[in-house]
């Protein structure tokens, strides 16, 4: 079923240029991406767009990281998208990552680890909604 996930190149991969890289990996896994911004995430956002890990120890950090440089928004369209980009990110900690996935690549530590890709159909309507107007999704 075609579908669609959230995507977010962050501010580790966008600061050593790798967004072509990583567009590179996405597309030819068979994903198209259908809409893409490049923004500065406010605080206010990232806090919202993480708040399901408010209680963790490390959402101070987290919060910190994804405001400190830019990141890439993106709506990436497939069949399975949710699935076939998780599959393709890898593990969220690199060091658990399979072999020439984008996190493995190219991924720096846990948490600053590259890229980020809803965990569900659900999540990523929610997501996508956050930073995506109808219109700007050119499928
Ligand atoms: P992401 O897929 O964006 O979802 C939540 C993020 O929290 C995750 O990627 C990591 O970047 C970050 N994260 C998860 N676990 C840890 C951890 N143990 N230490 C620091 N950051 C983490």
């Amino acid at each position: 079923m075609t579908e669609r996930t959230f995507s977010i190149i962050k501010p580790d991969a966008t600061a050593r240029n790798l967004t072509g890289k990583i567009n590179a990996v996405i597309e030819d896994a068979g994903l198209r991406i259908v809409a893409q911004r490049r923004i500065r995430m406010t605080e206010d956002q990232a806090k919202k767009f993480y708040e399901v890990h408010k209680e963790r120890p490390f959402y101070g950090e987290l919060v910190g990281q994804m405001t400190s440089a830019p990141v890439v928004v993106q709506v990436l369209e497939g069949e399975n998208a949710v699935a076939k980009y998780r599959e393709i990110m890898g593990a969220t900690n690199p060091e658990q990552a399979a072999e020439g996935t984008i996190r493995k690549q190219f991924a720096l530590n846990v948490g600053e680890n590259s890229v980020h890709g809803s965990d569900s159909q659900e999540n990523a309507k929610i997501e996508i909604a956050q930073f995506f107007t109808d219109d700007q999704i050119v499928g």
